[in-house]
């Protein structure tokens, strides 16, 4: 099983990395800044890291080519920008998180169209369905990605395709944000989600490696929130 993820150098991607290792996979990862994948590789053990940047289609290109055809491909990049109140938030900025996430993703798809083989698992977020108030710009994003799903599903058959819709993950994601911020959102996750606690990278990883090597699984949005789509 080959397997390539791109965003592979951080948080869910690297934990989906490590649980493919495990199973034996020849995996590659991808970011885009080379000491952080130097760092992943060197703690992830027996992958290939590639520099790479994924909203550009040349260098997803570059990436593709020189890794050849593969299984799994793993689009857990990101932007992280776009959230924030509708009123304060720039166009600019929410445009810069579709351009960061939804087009990067997108980009990188095509790119791997003429080599993956088995399945392409999407990356969106619960504030897709959260109806969380400063998320307005950030649901559109992830709702945008989800909506690819069942489209391509059909189109590109038999090629697989799913996403899996994360809630909030300690990764470090989150050093982008302020820490007072973090601190906030976190002990409100441990209060009032269903689960009681922050997610862990390991919990969304084991639902991407089981949709990406479930052979009947195509079409389908995983949510891995820990209940907050419930909760609100
Ligand atoms: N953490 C959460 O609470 C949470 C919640 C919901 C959804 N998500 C989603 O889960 C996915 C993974 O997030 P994470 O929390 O694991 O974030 P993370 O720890 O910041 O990891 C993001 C990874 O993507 C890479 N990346 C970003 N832009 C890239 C680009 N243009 N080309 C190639 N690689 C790129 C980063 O490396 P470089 O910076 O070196 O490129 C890094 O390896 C994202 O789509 C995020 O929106 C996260």
């Amino acid at each position: 099983m080959k397997v390539v993820v791109v965003g592979g150098s951080s948080g869910i991607g690297e934990a989906s990395a490590h649980r493919f290792l495990r199973l034996g996979a020849d995996v590659t990862i991808a970011g885009r800044d080379q000491a952080k994948l130097t760092l992943a590789v060197g703690r992830l053990g027996k992958v290939r890291g590639v520099v790479a940047d994924g909203a550009s289609p040349e260098s997803s290109k570059r990436l593709f080519d020189s890794v050849g055809e593969f299984d799994h491909l793993i689009l857990a990049l990101s932007g992280g920008r776009g959230a924030g109140p509708i009123a304060t938030t720039s166009l600019d900025d929410i445009r810069s998180g579709f351009e960061g996430k939804l087009f990067a993703q997108l980009t990188v798809l095509k790119s791997a169209l003429p080599y993956v083989k088995a399945s392409v698992t999407f990356i969106s977020a619960a504030t897709a369905m959260a109806g969380m108030a400063g998320t307005a710009g950030l649901a559109a994003i992830n709702g945008a990605v989800e909506a690819l799903v069942r489209p391509l599903a059909t189109e590109l058959a038999p090629l697989r395709v799913n996403a899996v819709r994360p809630g909030v993950i300690d990764t470090p994601w989150w050093n982008g944000v302020p820490k007072a911020f973090k601190d906030a959102v976190f002990a409100q996750t441990e209060r009032t989600l269903p689960v009681r606690r922050v997610g862990r990278p390991e919990d969304v990883a084991a639902a991407i490696v089981m949709v990406a090597t479930n052979a009947f699984m195509t079409g389908t949005i995983l949510d891995v929130s820990g209940g907050a789509t419930l909760a609100h």
